[in-house]
């Protein structure tokens, strides 16, 4: 392990010591021991973050990577399904969440979804030192919610599922949203975005939050690629759990349930005149055709074609589009909605660099035959990091750090670390 990456490795202990949240919930009469994304602005435990920041732990400390995934899964309900947040300590920030607009499912817990790492992050502790007890309990609960993703999320059954308020994605106020939204790529007013948040989430409220009601309204149905990317490792990640567990049929299930995820992607959302993958809106799969980031995300399947994989790594080489001082801005620099600093209040991924999508990029470019470019945008994050600390997203032409101080899952700068060591 390279010097660099051993002293990160340290810096990130503590910044996850800081971030640490443990005690006893009265409302579930259960224990917490999770990694909040920042004390300041997010303490409670958000369902993405989370299998971020177990990824991360399993660098430093197994057994915390172990609690946090026991905490993120520990209120899943009966029918399989995990909230985006648990509001552990609830009580204790009741002024804080007059400002968030989340749907609940209970005061507890809210009643949307995030993108799927959890697959993933089970694996990452199953292969580095994770307790046999441990994955052999929690592979059923995470195989419960993928099920639930496949039965209540793709009723028109083509493998990619579908999120139904632009939160779900975990990239609130993208740009790619913006046309289906109503909301013009210039808005900079909070009160724009909260408003055609409500214009989605009012409608379900009037119907009960039931799935199938809510996808019959069809005003935002989105079949979302950076969402479709991140499920399809997912179940691939369980498909070897299961395999490993001797669980053959199980295995095979989730084998052919990540290819018809990719698939779909590979055949649906490419847009061959682009060279980009889009999302799909509405029942009528509608192309969003700005590129954004979770354009470029499918780099991360190893099953993705080289063609499609070159004209990707063509437009992160571009220095209009993607190849800025301080990569990998999240929207196409030379899209009208790309703004690189604080917008707003601190509206989000309309256009900063984010330390999550670098990292899933940098597998990709390591997968696709440029460990090169992979390594240039390691250096150019950690320079960030070390020059402006643990930030919620940088400015790709200053390197500027904005959004939230300490933020948990910009500390997978580790792992990218790591990852370059591997690959020397
Ligand atoms: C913001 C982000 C979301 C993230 C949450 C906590 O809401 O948009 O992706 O999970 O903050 O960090």
């Amino acid at each position: 392990m390279s010097e660099r990456t051993e002293s990160m490795r340290e810096t990130v202990r503590a910044l996850y010591d800081r971030n640490r949240q443990q005690g006893h919930a009265p409302w579930c009469g259960l224990d917490y021991d999770f990694i909040c994304p920042s004390n300041g602005t997010y303490p409670f435990q958000w369902f993405w973050d989370s299998g971020f920041h177990a990824i991360v732990l399993t660098q430093t400390d197994v057994a915390r990577a172990q609690a946090e995934l026991r905490s993120l899964l520990a209120n899943q309900q009966p029918d399989g399904f995990v909230a985006h947040v648990t509001f552990w300590q609830r009580e204790r920030y009741e002024e804080m969440l007059k400002t968030y607009s989340i749907a609940y499912r209970t005061p507890h817990l809210s009643d949307c979804i995030q993108p799927a790492v959890i697959g993933e992050s089970l694996e990452y502790v199953a292969r580095r030192g994770g307790d046999a007890k441990f994955v052999a309990e929690h592979l059923p609960k995470v195989r419960r919610y993928f099920d639930w993703l496949d039965r209540m999320r793709d009723p028109d059954r083509d493998g990619l599922v579908a999120v139904l308020q632009p939160d779900e994605s975990g990239l609130d106020q993208a740009p790619k949203y913006d046309e289906y939204l109503k909301v013009s790529p210039l808005e900079k007013r909070h009160e724009a975005f909260t408003e055609a948040w409500e214009r989605v989430a009012n409608p379900y409220q009037a119907v009960g939050r039931d799935h199938e009601k809510m996808f019959a309204l069809d005003v935002f149905v989105v079949e979302d690629v950076l969402v479709n990317t991140i499920y399809a490792l997912g179940q691939a990640a369980l498909g070897r759990l299961l395999a490993d567990a001797g669980d053959a049929a199980g295995a095979r299930d989730f084998e052919v349930r990540a290819a018809l995820t990719r698939k779909s992607l590979f055949e649906k959302c490419w847009d061959e005149k682009a060279g980009l993958f889009f999302d799909l809106a509405g029942n009528g799969e509608r192309k969003l055709t700005t590129n954004s980031v979770s354009s470029l995300l499918p780099l991360a399947l190893p099953e993705l074609p080289q063609e499609q994989a070159k004209k990707l790594i063509a437009h992160l080489e571009n220095p209009a589009e993607y190849a800025a001082a301080y990569p990998v801005p999240t929207v196409a620099m030379n899209e009208p909605g790309y703004d690189p600093g604080v917008v707003g209040r601190s509206l989000v991924y309309r256009g900063p660099s984010w330390m999550n999508t670098n990292w899933y990029l940098t597998r990709g470019l390591r997968l696709h035959g440029r460990p090169d470019l992979a390594d240039t945008v390691v250096d150019r994050s950690l320079a960030l990091v070390e020059r402006e600390g643990f930030r919620e997203y940088y400015n790709p032409g200053t390197g500027q750090g904005n959004g939230a101080k300490d933020f948990s899952w910009t500390a997978l700068i580790l792992e990218m670390l790591a990852e370059a060591d591997a690959s020397r």
